[in-house]
Parts: C-alpha cells; structure tokens; sequence
C-alpha cells in the first residue's frame, strides 16, 4: 500500500518502543534503528523497516522527505505543565536572589497566589492566546503531546476557565493536550486556619468538573504547608471513585510521604520528588508508578535534584518534563530539560530520550497512542538537525528542531 508521506536516510531511528533485553536497566530498553525509513498513511505508522524502503509504499502522490541521516524520534511528550496562566512573575526570581525562598513568597500572598490572582482577572480569550503562544514555542522543540493542569483559580469558575481553555487549544492547535484538574494546589488566603473548608470547596468541584468532561486526571500539591497527606488522601480518593486518574506533587520541597501515598493510591504518576525517601523509592517501583521528575524546576530555584540514578537502580520508570509555570519553571523548552537531566541527573542520552517519548505517554495514560513509532499509532516524530542523540543532549541551550510532523502532517520545519 503506498503511503502519503515517508522519512528515508534516517541515520538513527529512535522507535522508543519497548523491548526485551538482558541488560537489567529498564530506562534503556527501547528500540533504536540505524539507516531507517518511516512510511505514514491517514496520520498514522503504516511501516517503517531498515535499510531501502520498499517501492510499493510509494506512488505519486507519496511526499518524499531524505532525512539525510539526521537522528528522528518520536513526536516529544511534556507530560507535567501549568500551560494556562494569567501574568509572569520575574519580580520573584530578584526577590530569590536577596534571599527569599519560594515558600516565603508564597506564604506572603505571592507564588501560587499571585498567578491566581492574574488568572481570575484574565479573560478565556486572553489566557488562550497567551497559552498558544506557549505552545507554538513547545512546537518548535519538538513537542506534540502536552499535559496542562488548572490550579491557578482555587474557585470553580476559573478552574473551569482555565480547563476550557485547555479543550479549546486541543482542538485549534497541533498538539494535543491532556487535561488535569489541580483545584488543589494552594491554600488561598482567606482559608488560611479554616483549611478543612477549603478542602470540602474542592471535592463539590469534582464531580462538576467530571461532569462536563473537563478533565481526565486531578492531581494536589502535597506538600509540608499546603495539603498534608492526610487532605491529599481525602481529596484523590474521592476523585478516584469519581473516575479520575491521579497525579500527585509529592515530595518537592520536604519529605512528607508524598510518594508513599502515591504507591498506596496506584497513582498514574507522582511529580517532581526532589527530597523522595527510600522507602517512596520502593513505593513507586512496587506500584508501577511512573516518576515524573522536573529538573528544570531543581535547576530554577537552585534546589536538589531528585535522586534519578537510585530510582533507576530499584526499577522504578522515569519520565521527564517542563513543569513549565510561572514560578519554579518558567520554560516551554523541553530540549534544555532533556539536557539538564543528560548533565545533572546523570541520565543516559536513550534514558533521556524513554522518559519525554514513552515513559511520558504513560504518565498521562496515552502509550497506546503516541510516545513510539509503531505501526497504527499516531504519525508524530521529530526530524532533529543532528545525526545523534549525544549531541542534542551537548550542545545545550539552543533548539536543535529541523522538522515536526504531527499526525502525519508536517506542523514545523526550519
Ligand atoms: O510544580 N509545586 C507546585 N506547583 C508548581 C509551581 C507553581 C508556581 O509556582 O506557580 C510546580 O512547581
Ligand atoms: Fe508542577
């Protein structure tokens, strides 16, 4: 069968699909083809193969593309963002710098707040154009799958704003989003000493947010001073008979048994887990939980990054994404995380590469879809301008993108 589009004299192919091998390292177990061609039909994988591409898989409608021997992956997952926000908050990062820390701001009615209060002020219109800015950025660095949570109303009508915002860029734009309610990611100021109240707003706004379809998973900033295990428990389980899927910040700043609970729970995935405790470790590998780790965020606020090479020892899946936001992360570049990781977690490059392709898919529940290419799954990859995977982790800080194809259609190209 011929096909509409197809990628020959591709030096390295990067399927990132998984397969059985007897080294014991579970992040290193994807497939990846040297001198490669991928042939595309209606938006999806119809073949790809080694070597000279097959004649019947072309015709003369069959667009040709010779990869010259770049390095080509899958389309690249962001499988943890804040995307839909009102304002920036650079005053922070100076503040930072004179000593104060990200708790201390928050505490004084800034951080989280902050941005809470540019939210609620922002029209839909506006925080669609601002995020859609972000996402032509994410683009650019290859992405064609993203996650986006709420949490920056902390009221029903800006939490539903902020999702509807959401569904509207899945339809207009290339990538596709995934949807994450986080009612629960800052105590707002008048709650402060009533927390139960605030904990009882949140659980009436699930079934709401279920209802209209707003959102697939919810996700809580557990954390020492914002939601205790304890009210992190009380609100997930009650999501979780509602049918959400769960995330769940833990373990960012303190360790408080975030990741525990995230084993306890079954949680798809448990995020940042820069101070994870040994026993969280073996939480999450028990559970098959995958760890989604944010070391643009260690990097911004000048903290620890979270202990990826133990993690990996004991088995436990990595994956890796932007936490792009306003405040601890404020970068649509997925590329600068993937090389932050290669240079401060100590990943290795095909490690890098499982945890923002297929590791990222399954932390939002999509690996049957996207994040590998696979026959029938969706046509996303990545033409990089480089003919390795070393030197996009290298050479750090520029965007080594030549061309982005989404299901099957050429979105980028430089
Ligand atoms: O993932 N940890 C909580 N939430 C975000 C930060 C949000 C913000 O500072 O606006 C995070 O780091
Ligand atoms: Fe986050």
């Amino acid at each position: 069968m011929a096909s509409d589009l197809l990628i020959y004299n591709i030096g390295t192919l990067v399927t990132s699909k998984e397969i059985d091998i007897s080294n014991k390292n579970s992040m290193e177990n994807i497939e990846i083809l040297t001198d490669a061609y991928v042939a595309i039909k209606n938006g999806t994988i119809l073949f790809l193969g080694k070597g000279p591409y097959d004649k019947t898989l072309v015709d003369s409608k069959t667009v040709l593309i010779d990869a010259d021997k770049a390095l080509v992956t899958p389309g690249l997952i962001d499988s943890h963002t804040h995307l839909v926000h009102g304002g920036s908050r650079e005053n922070e990062m100076f503040l930072k710098a004179k000593g104060a820390t990200y708790m201390d701001i928050l505490n004084a009615g800034g951080g989280i707040l902050s941005t809470v209060k540019a939210t609620k002020k922002a029209t839909k219109e506006e925080l669609v154009e601002k995020a859609k800015d972000s996402l032509k950025k994410m683009l650019t660095f290859g992405v064609t799958t993203i996650e986006s949570k709420s949490g920056y109303g902390l009221d029903l009508e800006t939490e539903i704003k902020q999702l509807e915002v959401n569904k509207i860029l899945d339809k207009e734009q290339p990538i596709d989003i995934v949807s994450t309610f986080m009612g629960a990611h800052a105590i707002p100021q008048e709650y402060r000493g009533h927390e139960e109240e605030f904990i009882k707003k949140i659980i009436k706004m699930l079934p709401i947010i279920k209802e209209r379809n707003l959102a697939e998973f919810c996700d809580i900033f557990c954390e020492h001073g914002i939601f205790s295990i304890e009210q992190s428990k009380e609100i997930l389980k009650e999501a979780k008979k509602l049918g959400f899927k769960l995330k769940i910040h833990a373990d960012e700043i303190e360790s408080i048994g975030g990741a525990e609970l995230a084993g306890e729970l079954e949680t798809t995935s448990s995020e940042h887990l820069m101070a994870i405790s040994e026993k969280g470790i073996l939480a999450l590998k028990n559970s098959k939980v995958i760890a989604n780790i944010l070391p643009g965020t260690s990097f911004y606020l000048k903290k620890e990054y979270a202990p990826v090479r133990k993690m990996i020892e004991q088995g436990v899946q990595i994956a890796l994404s932007t936490d792009y936001n306003p405040g601890s992360c404020p970068s649509e570049n997925l590329q600068l995380i993937m090389q932050i990781a290669a240079l401060y977690l100590n990943m290795s490059p095909i490690e890098v590469i499982k945890a923002v392709t297929i590791n990222g898919a399954k932390s939002i529940n999509r690996e049957s879809e996207v994040g590998s290419i696979e026959i029938g799954k969706k046509a996303d990859l990545v033409i990089f301008n480089s003919k390795s995977l070393e030197y996009i982790l290298y050479h750090f800080g520029i965007n080594h993108t030549k061309m982005v194809i989404k299901n099957g259609k050429i979105v980028y190209e430089i």
